[in-house]
């Protein structure tokens, strides 16, 4: 009995520590988890930089304006991008979810930030990073042959299991059987 709610309590530690832990990349560790996510060797420099300025390469970085206006994890998006508590904001995102180790979402995310706005969203990428000097990061050892791209995060592979469905029955059911098989 003592013993089970050791371990329950130790189950606990360890979901809380997973959660709360700022990952602090190194920037060829930053470089690697970038190209695993689908950003392009064409602008990775410049996404380094504007990382290693706005949050120092630290995914739990959260930095308060004001009360209304917080910024979130590795990218410092802006609370309009996501939502506290539940999924929302131009992102349809939980905030908290820009603050744990998993930057899948954070990502897609940021990418789409840039692709709204540009990188001059970022202040400090536009004073530190816009025409200086970037990290080199082609010394990377993943500069080369870069790790295969990460799954997408999972309620985007449902949603697009769930197109299939419409488009392609058949073939969505399969797709479901495998995921299934999988776990
Ligand atoms: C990362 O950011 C979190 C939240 O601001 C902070 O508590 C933590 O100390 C930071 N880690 C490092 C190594 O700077």
């Amino acid at each position: 009995m003592a013993n089970g709610r050791v371990l329950i309590a130790l189950v606990i530690f360890t979901l809380l520590n997973t959660n709360i832990d700022a990952k602090v990349y190194t920037r060829c560790q930053l470089t690697r988890e970038l190209l695993k996510n689908g950003f392009s060797k064409t602008f990775m420099s410049n996404w380094v930089c504007l990382i290693e300025q706005e949050s120092l390469r630290n995914t739990s970085a959260l930095v308060e304006k004001n009360a209304r206006r917080k910024y979130y994890g590795l990218f410092q998006i802006g609370s309009e991008w996501c939502k506290e508590g539940r999924k929302g904001g131009k992102c349809d995102i939980a905030c908290e979810a820009l603050l744990d180790e998993d930057i899948r979402d954070d990502g897609a995310c940021a990418q789409k930030v840039q692709e709204m706005e540009g990188f001059k969203y970022w202040p400090k990428w536009v004073s530190r990073c816009k025409g200086q000097v970037l990290p080199d990061v082609q010394k990377c050892p993943d500069w080369q042959n870069p790790p295969s791209r990460a799954s997408p995060p999972r309620n985007k592979r449902f949603l697009r299991i769930k197109r299939l469905a419409v488009s392609r029955p058949r073939m969505a059911k399969r797709s479901l059987h495998t995921k299934y098989r999988l776990q």
